[in-house]
């Protein structure tokens, strides 16, 4: 069976030929990726047709200046999680205003420093950064909004990348939130909860039974201590399904289920920080292919890039999902794929591509806009940093260069 005729659902078959031809006319010899900005808009604008949920950007997952831009445009707005994802979203024209603070490494140094920027709404993981935060208020005269991150347990856990059941470092047990006294921290508005433990979740039913399982004790929390659950921040948490089982999360069922959620909780706002549901279906990985290979019976490919420019493959064993960047009528045979390292762990996955695939050819990966490039770990070997590219208009257009290491070695 020729691939051309079990079309991946992936990527589309024009857009498949308007990368070819771009391949074709660069002929890069680097891996680079490119971000499909209308497909973008069109996922985020559908996203927005809800009253249910405020949407937030987690900038974590792709914090490129034309991917940020877009999703500005489209009414979202931004998580980030260091002072170079904030200066970034700020150097894009985002109200500090829009923008919230989450992370478990905010030194009172920082929290400082995002009061200085403007930034106004914190999430707050350990009991040191609300008296940092408190202070630091206190010194600058402003109220900042503070919602407590919570880490709950449940009786039957699982593990997950972001850590399920497991001990984290994100946030703090319902037990050591309930010692505060909240009239202690005057100078902040302490306003809601933030909770998130489970990541690349792809059951709409998973999701609504995770979600309806916190309101009790996050409820009771806030009862505890005293102040009103305004909002409720549920993080993340929505999946891409990678390895293309036909499993995916349905839009309208969640916000029907977070209607449902809201209500029961009482609150007056829920909030969503969407990551890889906002952003991966909009980006690909295209890798030349350097060398192919018959290796103990196996056929190996062996590409310009690999783990250097997307890891995500090796921490979590799923590859991307991926075909030949040109047609083919060639029967498919079975290959290993392989990046440029010198570690097996460089490997992109095992697929089934035309048998006369050769070095000179290119792959195209798909559902790669979220925690790709910035993911990656660019340096070990010191090849070049992958490309970025957008394609807007009907247009590629080169956001950052192939970079030589020069850059950074010293
Ligand atoms: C605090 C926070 N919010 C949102 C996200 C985005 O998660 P996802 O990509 O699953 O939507 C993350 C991801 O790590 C996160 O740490």
């Amino acid at each position: 069976m020729s691939n051309q005729r079990s079309q991946p659902r992936f990527i589309a078959p024009e857009f498949v030929r308007d990368l070819e031809d771009h391949f074709l006319r660069v002929q890069p010899e680097n891996g680079y990726y490119v971000y499909h900005i209308e497909q973008l808009k069109q996922h985020l604008a559908k996203l927005q047709q809800q009253d249910v949920v405020k949407l937030w950007f987690a900038v974590k997952a792709n914090p490129l200046s034309s991917v940020i831009k877009t999703i500005a445009d489209q009414g979202f707005s931004f998580d980030v999680a260091s002072q170079g994802e904030l200066e970034q979203v700020l150097a894009q024209g985002v109200s500090p205003q829009n923008i919230l603070n989450t992370g478990p490494a905010k030194s009172r140094q920082q929290i400082a420093r995002f009061i200085d920027r403007g930034v106004a709404i914190f999430v707050v993981e350990s009991i040191n950064q609300l008296v940092w935060l408190n202070e630091v208020a206190e010194q600058k005269r402003v109220t900042p909004k503070v919602l407590l991150r919570v880490q709950l347990q449940w009786p039957e856990g699982e593990k997950n990348p972001l850590g399920g059941n497991e001990l984290t470092p994100f946030g703090l047990a319902t037990q050591q939130w309930q010692t505060l006294t909240i009239a202690d921290y005057q100078h902040v508005n302490i306003c809601g909860i933030h909770i998130f433990q489970w990541g690349n979740m792809l059951s709409n039913a998973k999701m609504f039974e995770l979600w309806s399982q916190m309101i009790p004790p996050l409820s009771q929390l806030a009862e505890t201590l005293g102040f009103d659950l305004d909002i409720l921040d549920l993080g993340g948490g929505l999946g891409i399904d990678y390895l293309q089982t036909g499993q995916a999360i349905n839009w309208s069922t969640a916000m029907q289920d977070l209607a449902e959620i809201k209500e029961k909780a009482n609150v007056k706002e829920i909030w969503l920080e969407l990551g890889r549901y906002a952003v991966a279906q909009s980006g690909y990985y295209i890798a030349p292919i350097v060398d192919r290979k018959d290796n103990f019976g196996s056929q190996q490919l062996i590409l310009a890039g690999g783990i250097n420019h997307l890891l995500r493959p090796a921490i979590t064993n799923q590859p991307f999902p991926t075909r030949l960047l040109r047609t083919s009528a060639s029967e498919c045979e079975h290959f290993h794929v392989h990046g440029p390292l010198c570690t097996s762990l460089d490997k992109l996955g095992e697929f089934d591509f035309p048998q006369d695939v050769k070095e000179g050819d290119a792959l195209v990966f798909g559902l790669c806009g979220a925690y790709g490039f910035t993911e990656s770990m660019p340096f070990f070997l010191c090849h070049d940093i992958a490309a970025e590219y957008i394609f807007v208009d009907q247009n590629f257009e080169l956001i950052r260069e192939p970079q030589a290491p020069q850059w950074y070695l010293r």
